[in-house]
């Protein structure tokens, strides 16, 4: 094996075709920057895709073998860690001036990232919502795209997504049933008592005005109202068909209870899948903020070569494309600890790993 054959290396470093330098022109310095930058994404884009199938292949067994959560959970972490060099990668480019750009952008068009087959099967199999996403003059994001890649973003809107199996393994989960123990009425019966306190503290706060009192006690009923959803599986399935939920009610709740004991031995490993989860949609996000931001230094207000309004659709993209919002809203949910309602020894008992040696038993594992 001779490293440069293995590396591929004559295609690789072979494939920095300069448009400005066509025809015998001179050319533009940085049109090789601008070339190598979206080459890297899209090689990250590769393994981003590689991990996320591996971990929806994994995910989506009944059962998840118990070894291989473990493995799901770094197949998601890698992309985590994969992330950053993303927005540092737009910090490079961004050495590229407008003017510099100037020197290259017409001969681009009508090409655009919009065209990115790979970032849109990553959105796809993260499990963006195709009916949710931002429209370009009323056209679909396959539209500027060729049609045998059209094809397959199409092909990939009906094939398993991370969000899928998620739903589908939270669903299973053996942690929303604890034999005679009702946690969800215990669960509620200390949300009343929160409410109650805190709608408390508000009334009788005496550095509040009666305005501001009136504004503070309104938004309180907001929230109440939000929690009120968890209880209401109707109320729940409303939202979800109006896109404002996407985990299924029972799933919501199995991730919940998972959030907040998450220091039970046997839902670490679950905390942690919730945890990469987050990290990875705040990750695109960023991602996409990045992005935005270089598009704005670098083109102004202009248009994009693919046709959108530039910065501010990817701003707009950036706050509308997300996948794992629900898995953010669980902090709406959470009480303190000392309030939580204390589980039952035989449930604690279950979620129990042993490192210790028990008198009798000799050394337990498991
Ligand atoms: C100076 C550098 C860049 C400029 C001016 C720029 C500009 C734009 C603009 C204006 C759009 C919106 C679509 C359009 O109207 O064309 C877009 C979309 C996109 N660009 Fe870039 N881009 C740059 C660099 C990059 C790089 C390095 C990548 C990495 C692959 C990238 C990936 C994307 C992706 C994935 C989209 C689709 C985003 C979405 O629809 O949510 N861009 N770009």
């Amino acid at each position: 094996m001779y490293y440069w054959d293995y590396l591929g290396l004559d295609e690789v470093l072979g494939s920095q075709q300069l448009a400005s330098a066509s025809g015998g022109r001179r050319p533009a310095h940085d049109e090789l920057l601008f070339i190598i930058t979206h080459q890297a994404f899209e090689l990250w884009f590769k393994q981003i895709l590689w991990e996320l199938d591996a971990a929806i292949e994994t995910l989506g067994l009944d059962p998840v073998p118990e070894p291989s959560m473990g493995q799901v959970v770094r197949h998601l972490e890698r992309i985590v860690s994969i992330q950053p060099l993303l927005v540092q990668q737009f910090q490079v480019l961004a050495t590229m001036t407008p003017l510099d750009f100037l020197d290259f952008r017409d001969e681009l068009i009508p090409a655009s990232g919009f065209q990115s087959l790979q970032f849109r099967l990553i959105e796809n199999r993260l499990g963006l919502d195709p009916g949710g996403r931002l429209k370009i003059k009323g056209a679909r994001y396959t539209s500027r795209l060729s049609a045998e890649h059209a094809a397959r973003l199409e092909a990939s809107e009906s094939e398993p997504t991370l969000l899928g199996v998620l739903d589908a393994w939270l669903a299973r989960t053996p942690f929303l049933r604890f034999g005679s123990f009702d946690f969800w009425a215990e669960y509620r019966r200390a949300v009343e008592v929160m409410i109650e306190r805190d709608r408390g503290l508000i009334a009788s706060n005496p550095s509040l005005d009666e305005v501001v009192r009136q504004q503070q006690l309104d938004a309180f009923e907001v929230t109440s109202a939000t929690f009120a959803t968890l209880f209401e599986r109707e109320r729940w399935d409303e939202l979800r068909a109006a896109g404002k939920r996407r985990l299924s009610h029972g799933s919501f709740l199995a991730a919940l209870l998972i959030s907040l004991y998450r220091d039970e031995p046997a839902l670490h490993l679950p905390f942690r899948l919730l945890t990469a989860l987050i990290d990875l949609d705040e990750g695109f996000t960023a991602f996409r903020n990045a992005h935005a931001q270089l598009v704005h230094r670098s083109i102004g207000g202009r248009i994009g070569t693919g046709g959108t309004s530039g910065h501010e659709y990817l701003e707009a993209a950036a706050r509308k494309h997300r996948v794992f919002t629900d898995l953010f809203d669980l902090a709406t949910y959470h009480l303190p600890r000392r309030e939580l309602p204390v589980l039952p020894p035989q449930v604690r008992s279950q979620m129990a790993f042993r490192y210790q040696s028990e008198p009798d038993a000799g050394p337990a594992v498991g």
